[in-house]
């Protein structure tokens, strides 16, 4: 996950437009807008290699990233976005069926803004991913916006919300692309799994 190590590989559609499932993968799962693509951004230290924007619905398909011997996966936003809806709910069927149906899909990072808590959206992926019996982890994102007591509220009730989860990591990773918290943290776990 280092800069020169990683590249754009492919964008994705549709299920059979899949690579070949010959190494292991990890994506990175939320709600529109949440920060998936600038965090992939942030651990590969390359700014414009996921496309971010302030636009809900940026990323509309699925971007595979190579990263030494694994996939990196960026996903289209759940729940709100700014496309017509037949175009959103094509994208949700790929994305629910992608994170079911892939076999070598070893982790996923369920990206949650700090600033908002686990919504009903994030609550229903969740069990989606606990049913196919997929193990994720929980990001918070946009750290930097929220301090003190606010962030200890958001952290506590993400937690709790956690419990219900069997397919969860109890522990939460705290996340600013912009400063920079976390990215660390989280390029040690992302190089820890196998
Ligand atoms: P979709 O592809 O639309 O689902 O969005 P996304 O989850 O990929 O979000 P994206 O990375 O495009 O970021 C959305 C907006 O949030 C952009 O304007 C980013 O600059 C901003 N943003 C992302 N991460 C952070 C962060 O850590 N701190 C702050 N302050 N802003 C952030
Ligand atoms: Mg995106």
């Amino acid at each position: 996950l280092f800069a020169g190590e990683t590249d754009f590989l492919k964008g994705v559609v549709a299920m059979d437009g899949l690579p070949p499932a010959d190494r292991i993968e990890v994506c990175f799962a939320g709600r529109s807008n949440v920060g998936k693509s600038s965090l992939i951004n942030a651990l590969t230290g390359r700014k414009g290699l996921a496309r971010a924007s302030n636009t809900p619905g940026r990323t509309q398909e699925i971007n595979y990233f190579t990263a030494g011997d694994l996939y990196v996966v960026d996903l289209p936003g759940y729940g709100f976005a700014n496309a017509p809806l037949p175009v959103v709910e094509k994208w949700q069927r790929l994305l629910k069926n992608y994170l079911r149906g892939r076999q070598t899909l070893r982790r996923v990072f369920v990206l949650i803004d700090a600033r908002h808590g686990a919504k009903a959206v994030d609550d229903e992926i969740m069990s989606l991913l606990d049913s196919a019996a997929v193990t994720f982890q929980v990001v918070m994102t946009k750290v930097d916006k929220l301090r003190g007591d606010a962030l200890q509220q958001s952290l506590d009730k993400t937690r709790a919300a956690l419990v219900k989860h069997p397919a969860a990591f109890p522990e939460l990773i705290l996340t600013s692309s912009e400063k920079g918290d976390g990215i660390e943290t989280l390029r040690a776990i992302i190089a820890g799994i196998d």
